[in-house]
């Protein structure tokens, strides 16, 4: 199996400005509801992937806001001109999704479709056809950036640790320490 190529991932295209500016006015129209948001998201995605449920904590109470805060945070700073900040933090998110928690490319699949319906739900009639694109659009290429992080992750030579000695007990306490054991 070919390993995917961290730069390729990053090679999404950046959306264009009327897109971002589509989901920037969706964004404002659904900010007045975050947790209404996080709920719908979550109820989605379980309900879509139930074998997800088990990544998350039991108590979901601050989990709900952190997701869709960040991608809503992200989407707001992604009409500036330098996108070089945000574009590494989200690769340092990816990152630590793939050690921390074990997330796999095929998890961003089910929150882009949990995330567009969460929107669907919480927009009521203002959502069309063309806005759930434009979601998509700007959720890929956040996505992207987040696996790319993972790529690299993932690329990385496997350091085999030393097997755990012993300790001597004949050595004066705190010498195992010292020598780094
Ligand atoms: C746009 C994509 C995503 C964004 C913006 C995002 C954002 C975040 C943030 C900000 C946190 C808290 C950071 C931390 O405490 O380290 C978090 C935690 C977490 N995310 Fe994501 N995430 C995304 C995709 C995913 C995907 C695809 C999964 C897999 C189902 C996932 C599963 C988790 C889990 C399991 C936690 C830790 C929950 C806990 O133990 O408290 N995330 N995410």
């Amino acid at each position: 199996m070919t390993r995917p190529d961290p730069a390729a991932r990053q090679d999404v295209r950046r959306p264009a400005p009327e897109v971002i500016a589509a989901v920037r006015a969706s964004c404002a129209s659904v900010a007045d509801r975050p947790v209404r948001l996080a709920e719908t998201f979550y109820a989605h995605l379980f309900e879509m992937a139930p074998h997800t449920r088990g990544m998350f904590p039991a108590d979901m109470s601050d989990q709900m806001q952190k997701m869709t805060g960040t991608l809503l945070a992200a989407i707001s700073h992604l009409e500036s001109p330098d996108t070089a900040a945000l574009e590494a933090l989200l690769r340092k998110l990816g990152a630590d999704h793939r050690t921390k928690y074990g997330v796999e490319s095929e998890h961003y699949l089910y929150i882009g479709h949990a995330l567009t319906r969460a929107v669907r739900d919480v927009s009521g009639p203002a959502f069309s056809g063309g806005l759930s694109s434009s979601w998509i659009a700007v959720y890929q290429w956040v996505a992207a950036h987040m696996m790319a992080g993972a790529d690299v992750v993932d690329a990385a030579p496997v350091v085999e640790l030393p097997q755990q000695r012993e300790p001597d007990e004949h050595l004066p306490h705190g010498v195992w320490a010292a020598a780094g054991g």
